[in-house]
């Protein structure tokens, strides 16, 4: 565990540096692994200039079984790689499968800030090597009334809230979104970029709480937010930043983007409410599984109540929405 610290954490060089990967290559306990991933890297890039449209990004990624896993129908993938949200890449669902190739996923490094023992950069390498990285099939509700079943692959976010050591008094984590014009030039001028969103310090240590580099078993392809994003089953989809660069620690309540858009539909909490509609019901979900698309009704914190449920007792959450 130590020595795993150390690489992330890039201790024994100067902090304005990153850590090298160097340090992953010869930390990684599995170097065959490692330089297989690196030939498919290559060999996928040759591809992805013969093949524009493919999904980009996506290369296989070694993971283990992990925990809270439903057994219900999976969303092929083929759905949820181009029925997306990611406004930075166009609005429209087909837009960011089509647009997002502009996305420059490596070199990337995620700075933490903030209300932390020490503010740091690390290389998004040493991050995904910092844990075994999970399968966790979950489900995935978005507010516009769909919903997918995704195997996600990551580690608990909480695995890496212990390594930044926040202070005790940073009661939130805020997650910042890149944004760069020039890679997204489809995002829509009337949204307060870049993406922000943020979670109270217990929800964001809840071992849901999904630090996500892949899914299907492959990294995260650019639309579903390479190289690494949060999942929140519980939530709405919308709390689930993509592509991440920076993660600040604070104590007190951080600002999010769609609350800014709209406060009255879009709360900081945001779990999913079937009591909740704001413009329409929320009451069913249309799911998009490798059945026909059908609906569904939407259960209390979309199912994931008897673990989380605990995190809100004592609050309303018709007006903490
Ligand atoms: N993150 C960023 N940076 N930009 C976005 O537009 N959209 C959110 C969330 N994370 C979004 C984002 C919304 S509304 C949803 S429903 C999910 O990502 C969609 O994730 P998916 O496209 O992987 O299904």
């Amino acid at each position: 565990m130590l020595i795993r610290k150390t690489h992330l954490s890039g201790e024994n060089i100067p902090s304005s540096q990153i850590t090298p990967l160097e340090a992953f290559h010869s930390a990684t306990t599995d170097r065959r692994a490692f330089l297989a991933r690196a030939g498919v890297l290559a060999a996928g890039s040759a591809a992805a200039s013969m093949l524009p449209r493919r999904a980009f990004g996506m290369e296989p990624l070694k993971t283990v079984s992990g925990q809270f896993s439903t057994t219900e129908a999976q969303t092929p993938i083929v759905r949820a790689t181009t029925y997306n949200n990611f406004y930075e890449f166009g609005v429209p669902k087909d837009q960011p499968a089509k647009n997002a190739h502009t996305l420059k996923t490596r070199p990337w490094t995620v700075q933490v800030t903030g209300m932390v023992k020490k503010p740091q950069t690390i290389n998004i390498d040493d991050l995904i090597n910092y844990r075994p990285v999970e399968s966790r099939v979950y489900r995935h509700r978005c507010v516009e009334a769909w919903s997918m079943v995704i195997p996600w692959d990551g580690y608990s976010l909480s695995e890496f809230i212990n390594f930044c050591e926040p202070l005790p008094s940073a009661k939130y984590v805020a997650f910042i979104s890149l944004y760069d014009r020039k890679q997204m030039p489809e995002a829509p001028d009337d949204y307060n970029w870049p993406y922000h969103e943020g979670l109270r310090m217990d929800e964001a240590m809840h071992p849901l709480t999904l630090l996500t580099f892949g899914a299907y078993g492959q990294t995260l392809a650019n639309q579903n937010g390479a190289p690494a994003r949060i999942v929140l089953p519980w939530k709405w989809g919308y709390k689930s930043a993509k592509s991440i660069v920076k993660f600040h620690f604070t104590d007190k309540q951080p600002s999010t983007l769609w609350n800014e858009a709209n406060s009255n539909e879009y709360g900081f909490y945001s779990n999913v409410n079937p009591k909740r509609g704001v413009r329409y019901s929320q009451e069913r979900e249309r799911r998009i599984d490798s059945g026909f698309p059908h609906e569904i009704p939407t259960q209390m914190f979309n199912g994931y109540g008897d673990q989380v449920a605990s995190l809100y007792s004592g609050m309303d959450l018709m007006k903490n929405y």
